[in-house]
């Protein structure tokens, strides 16, 4: 990528723009589908559509053969809108008319509590001869061996699926009424991401297999929230790998006689560790500015396209101008948003000749970034995919017209 690259987009599409390298995605598909695929053949990706449903993205994921993971009535009919039929309904909130609909097109189904159970028999009462299956999401307790809590945020539990506890009560009520049980998910987000987390995940869902005999299984769905695709720039020398994620579970799952036995499709729910650094971000720097001793660059660009999580982390980047200068000062690069937490990149360097007109390109910011972020101050910007010399918009720049379609006046 160079200026005069930059500019061309900048000319037709206006700033800020996102891009896209649909490449380097297929290629993370098919990177972690090996490292399973070496030693169990069984390996279903379902792409987490949360994490980024760019409609062009999810067609990949599709062509592919992944199924779509989804986890609300927008992301599922999104996914059948796009043409899958091949879809993974998470989530823990399923009002009864979508849970109905995803029982009727034969959707992998992981109820998450109680009150679903309603909707499942009313339906099968509604269709008493047909096979019902559907799966149960496992509460996993994620404490290490140290008594810490993996949690996502250090939480000291999860709030998502059935405990032990409750399995005992549903399970045989589901069974008598002739349900079958075909999924078991047991996705749990930490924070560091660690491989040992999927032990853990991977052995308490045997142990359930096990205790209830769920011999009906055809997805052993250990979720997803694995590290992987990261951008240049940012060091992952001592970061897992897709196999070691690999190993960890297929050892345990190898190892274990029922799993031998029923052989189920293990699933793996991506969406970071694919997306990732799929995608860029490039603004115009506008205004030069220093104030009491700190030095600002402001973008038409903003904090909330990049990282609406607003965590601490700069992102890898590169500022691009005319010239090529070696000097470089210390900066903030700031958004074109009216808040001053709009801070882009914090205390970074840049080359001492920018100046109104230049670029900067913010990568990594594939994920939670496209599918977070609202109409904030600013039209959304356009996603731009990049093949060798072409470009192809795969979203254009919202209008008014867009903003105001959904309101009365
Ligand atoms: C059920 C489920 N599956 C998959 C994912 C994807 O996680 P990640 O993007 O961390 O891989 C999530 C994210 O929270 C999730 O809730």
């Amino acid at each position: 990528m160079d200026i005069k690259t930059l500019d061309t987009i900048a000319k037709q599409y206006g700033t800020p723009f996102y891009l896209m390298d649909g490449e380097v995605y297929l290629k993370n598909i098919k990177a972690f589908r090996d490292a399973f695929k070496q030693r169990y053949d069984h390996l279903i990706i379902g792409y987490s559509f949360k994490t980024n449903y760019v409609p062009a993205l999810c067609k990949i994921a599709k062509e592919a053969g992944c199924y779509a993971e989804v986890v609300s009535e927008m992301e599922y009919l999104l996914a059948q809108h796009l043409g899958y039929d091949k879809i993974i309904f998470n989530g823990p909130i399923k009002n009864e008319d979508i849970l109905k609909k995803a029982l009727a097109d034969k959707a992998v189904i992981n109820l998450d509590s109680y009150y679903e159970l309603g909707a499942v028999f009313e339906y099968k009462k509604e269709h008493p001869y047909e096979e019902v299956g559907v799966g149960l999401r496992l509460n996993i307790d994620l404490t290490d061996a140290n008594g810490v809590s993996k949690v996502q945020c250090g939480l000291r539990t999860g709030r998502f699926g059935f405990t032990k506890d409750l399995l005992y009560e549903i399970i045989p009520l589901l069974r008598k009424q002739g349900i079958k049980i075909i999924s078991l998910h047991g996705h749990t987000s930490s924070s560091d991401r660690a491989v040992e987390n999927y032990r853990l995940i991977t052995r308490q869902m045997l142990q359930i297999c096990e205790l209830f005999q769920l011999n009906d299984l055809s997805y052993f769905d250990v979720g997803g929230g694995f590290f992987g695709a990261a951008a240049k720039g940012i060091n992952v020398s001592d970061r897992p790998k897709y196999k070691d994620y690999a190993d960890c579970i297929l050892d345990e799952c190898l190892g274990n006689k029922w799993f031998n036995a029923v052989k189920p499709n293990i699933v793996i729910e991506p969406g970071v560790s694919v997306v990732a650094n799929v995608f860029s971000y490039v603004s115009k720097i506008f205004q030069i500015k220093e104030i009491a001793g700190i030095n600002f660059l402001t973008t038409d660009g903003s904090v909330f396209d990049v990282k609406p999580t607003l965590h601490n982390n700069n992102l890898p980047h590169k500022f691009f101008t005319n010239e090529v200068c070696h000097d470089e000062y210390i900066a903030n690069l700031v958004g074109s948003t009216c808040m001053e937490k709009d801070v882009i990149l914090n205390q970074v360097s840049v080359p001492s000749n920018i100046g109104y007109g230049d670029y900067v390109k913010i990568d990594g910011i594939g994920a939670y970034t496209m599918s977070l972020t609202p109409t904030f101050i600013n039209f959304l910007s356009p996603i731009i995919e990049i093949k060798g010399n072409t470009t192809t918009v795969v979203r254009r720049r919202q209008t008014l017209e867009d903003v105001m379609s959904i309101y009365n006046m």
